[in-house]
């Protein structure tokens, strides 16, 4: 969406500011132990309580309130009682919601614990990456110029990007235009980024793999050499200078 009157922009910051907490609560609740089934209903009561409704749930029948996706799993994995979390593992938890009308988008990659598979600086290169994408992103800016940058600053640091993953337009929908932010210079991609655009950039940082697949479940994103990949994603809004990020709570 375009943001055109302040009751949109706070219709935005509450939802973000939902969607914002409720992820840091999710991730700082997950233990070795648990099952991603207590660890998304523990976000569910969450959402619930500030009145908000899962995103993915309500556009596309997703079978859980949020998306978590252990290890291999790129994205878009099942909450389920079997699958639980053992330390060192890597956790993706995405969060995306809706208050009266307005949608918003925020995911994490972590690791639970001590970092037993050596995963840490691939998490690192994605948070970085996505901090260093905000930063480009203000008016009139080629929306391939910022999927440039993911993409040689993940290869800087020995990673690719997953291209058929991308960020999106939000704010009205869970997915509206743009429709594709992608992590590398597509210039099939014509649009730019325009001031008072609301989009959901997402990184999709991967330690070898450039395609990412689903799975029998239909839902559940894997890639063919089981390369691990970190994401994150912020909601923002576009301006003249340094976007305003909706979905950052104390500022990560
Ligand atoms: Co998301
Ligand atoms: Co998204």
């Amino acid at each position: 969406m375009s943001i055109k009157t302040k009751s949109e922009l706070e219709g935005m910051k509450r939802i973000s500011h939902i969607v914002g907490l409720t992820l840091k609560k999710m991730r700082s609740f997950t233990k070795p132990g648990m099952s991603t089934k207590q660890i998304d209903e523990y976000g569910y009561a969450i959402l619930k309580e500030h009145g908000a409704s899962p995103a993915p749930m309500k556009t596309y029948g997703f079978p859980g309130y949020t998306c978590i996706s252990v290890n291999h799993e790129v994205c878009h994995g099942i909450p389920s009682a079997k699958k639980v979390i053992r330390e060192g593992d890597l956790v993706n938890i995405d969060v995306s919601a809706e208050l009266n009308g307005f949608y918003s988008d925020n995911g994490g990659s972590f690791i639970v614990g001590e970092d037993r598979q050596r995963l840490r600086p691939l998490v690192q290169a994605s948070q970085e990456i996505l901090h260093l994408a905000i930063r480009k992103i203000k008016h009139n800016v080629r929306i391939y110029e910022v999927g440039g940058l993911i993409n040689r600053e993940a290869k800087r640091r020995g990673f690719q990007v997953i291209k058929n993953l991308c960020g999106h337009g939000v704010g009205r929908h869970l997915h509206e235009a743009p429709e594709e932010i992608p992590n590398f210079k597509d210039r099939l991609i014509r649009g730019k980024f325009k001031k008072n655009m609301v989009v959901a950039l997402e990184t999709f940082i991967s330690t070898n793999a450039k395609y990412a697949y689903p799975t029998d479940d239909q839902w559940t994103m894997l890639t063919k050499d089981q390369s691990f990949v970190a994401q994150h994603e912020h909601t923002l809004v576009v301006t003249d200078g340094h976007p305003i990020v909706l979905t950052k709570i104390n500022g990560i």
